[in-house]
């Protein structure tokens, strides 16, 4: 009776597949492309776009630096100290707050 049931859920499932097609919005976000920038996209895209950081606006130096030990400390990103340092040099420079804060 149970597997008769759970058959039954199962293809239920099957069922509910969406066919219309679905657009989605193509969405870019601007990055400066510099001798750093492979930096970035070996350590930050494979989890999620570059809109996260261009959401932040213009920070610290330490900001930056805390995302990206954020990101290995909190997230499991394998970044390398040296990569730490690089992305944080290259989030400072082009999202940086000129020393305001
Ligand atoms: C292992 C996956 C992973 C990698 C790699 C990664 N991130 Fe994240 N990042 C996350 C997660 C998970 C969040 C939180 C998402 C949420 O809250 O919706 C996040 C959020 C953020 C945020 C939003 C602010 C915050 O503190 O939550 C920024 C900015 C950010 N990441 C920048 C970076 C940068 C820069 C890199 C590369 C140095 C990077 N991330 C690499 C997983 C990752």
């Amino acid at each position: 009776m149970k597997v008769i049931l759970l058959t039954l859920i199962f293809l239920a499932t099957l069922n509910a597949e969406y066919t219309k097609p679905v657009k989605l919005p193509n969405i870019t976000f601007e990055m400066v492309i510099d001798k750093d920038f492979g930096v970035m996209q070996r350590n930050c895209q494979w989890c999620h776009s570059f809109g996260y950081v261009i959401n932040q606006g213009n920070q610290s130096r330490e900001f930056w630096r805390d995302v990206v030990v954020k990101m290995r400390d909190v997230y499991k990103a394998p970044i390398s100290q040296k990569d730490e340092k690089l992305a944080t040099d290259y989030l400072y420079r082009y999202f940086g707050d000129g020393g305001k804060k």
